[in-house]
């Protein structure tokens, strides 16, 4: 067993975390992790209303009796989901934790607290994660430059993000982007951290409900199948390499080129026929450097099991014998 500070805080078996993850986090997913003794964190705006929230959260309670969570990601946009409706559905439905991203959960803390909800924010940077303390989150995400989605534009990697946030802050820190493995947990817990949050490795799972296509060419990629989009435009984005992915990134490079140039590109309706059809030259889809680790699809309980008893192996058995 590897207890931290995490594992007591949200009273889970593993240092092992499911990030949000957009048309990824449905309740299938998110109860076969907490089953597996890992927190599964459902994905709020995935549901197109917060009464459709309210009704994945109970099928999530109906698949499992571990703790789970809701990522709430509060991005400002032209026209916002309603938020604070989507704050209300978690609370009102009795979800103790909250992941939030995106930016500053500071306007939705005196609910999470009325409610006794634990929020786990996650951002991009120490200063950031500084001000999430500041306003009573109870742990911090640190996501580096390795990550899928929005790894922020300071383009720090975990292996340096991670120490730092750990040693500048006082409640616990979870390392995220680019873990996947046993050896990359090992990693996490010497530099600090008190567990991982997963994205891209969760989804080539047999309960990621997404298609079998997109959870196969994972496991042929490598360590440059992801494209940095949007990096004019100080949005970054890592995506997975495809030709429209490159294609946006063509366009970028003119130095010149305007949202309105990659809009119908990048759209994320066509993102989700992705994972819907498995047409994988639809449009784009989030997938981090991790990518290159994903070899198989196992169930969230096996590669859960694995990844812990692999990391203890690691711990009792190679690194004893290098100090010996
Ligand atoms: C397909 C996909 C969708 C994601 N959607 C979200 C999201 O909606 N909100 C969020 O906070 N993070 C989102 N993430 C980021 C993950 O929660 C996590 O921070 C990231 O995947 C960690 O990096 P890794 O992929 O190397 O494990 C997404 C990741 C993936 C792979």
């Amino acid at each position: 067993m590897l207890k931290t500070r995490i594992t007591e805080l949200f009273g889970i078996k593993h240092p092992v975390i499911q990030g949000g993850m957009q048309w990824v986090g449905y309740a299938e997913l998110v109860s076969a992790v907490s089953n597996a003794g890992a927190l599964g964190i459902l994905t709020a705006l995935t549901q197109p209303t917060p009464e459709d929230l309210t009704k994945e959260i109970e099928r999530t309670r109906e698949m499992t009796d571990q703790p789970f969570g809701v990522n709430l990601t509060i991005l400002p946009t032209i026209t916002p989901p309603p938020y604070e409706e989507y704050a209300q559905a978690i609370v009102g439905a009795g979800v103790k934790i909250v992941e939030t991203a995106g930016r500053s959960p500071a306007p939705f803390m005196d609910l999470f607290k009325a409610y006794d909800v634990k929020v786990i924010h996650k951002c991009t940077s120490v200063r950031h994660a500084l001000k999430a303390q500041s306003v009573g989150v109870s742990a911090i995400t640190i996501d580096g430059f390795e990550c899928a989605g929005h790894p922020g534009e300071d383009d720090i990697p975990s292996l340096v993000l991670l120490p730092q946030a750990a040693e500048a802050l006082e409640i616990p820190v979870a390392g995220c982007g680019g873990f996947s493995d046993a050896k990359s947990l090992v990693a996490a817990l010497a530099l600090g951290g008190e567990a991982i949050v997963m994205g891209t490795r969760f989804m080539a799972t047999k309960e990621a409900g997404i298609h079998q296509n997109v959870k196969d060419i994972m496991t042929e990629a490598d360590e440059r199948s992801t494209n940095l989009m949007f990096r004019t435009m100080h949005n970054t984005a890592r995506v997975f390499k495809n030709s429209i992915s490159d294609q946006v990134v063509e366009i970028e490079s003119t130095g010149t080129a305007k949202f309105e140039d990659v809009k119908d590109l990048v759209a994320g309706q066509r993102g989700r026929v992705v994972f819907e059809k498995g047409d994988m030259e639809h449009g784009i889809w989030s997938a981090g450097i991790s990518v290159a680790r994903v070899k198989d699809i196992p169930t969230c309980d096996e590669m859960v099991s694995r990844l812990v008893s692999d990391a203890e192996d690691i711990i009792d058995g190679r690194l004893q014998k290098l100090k010996a």
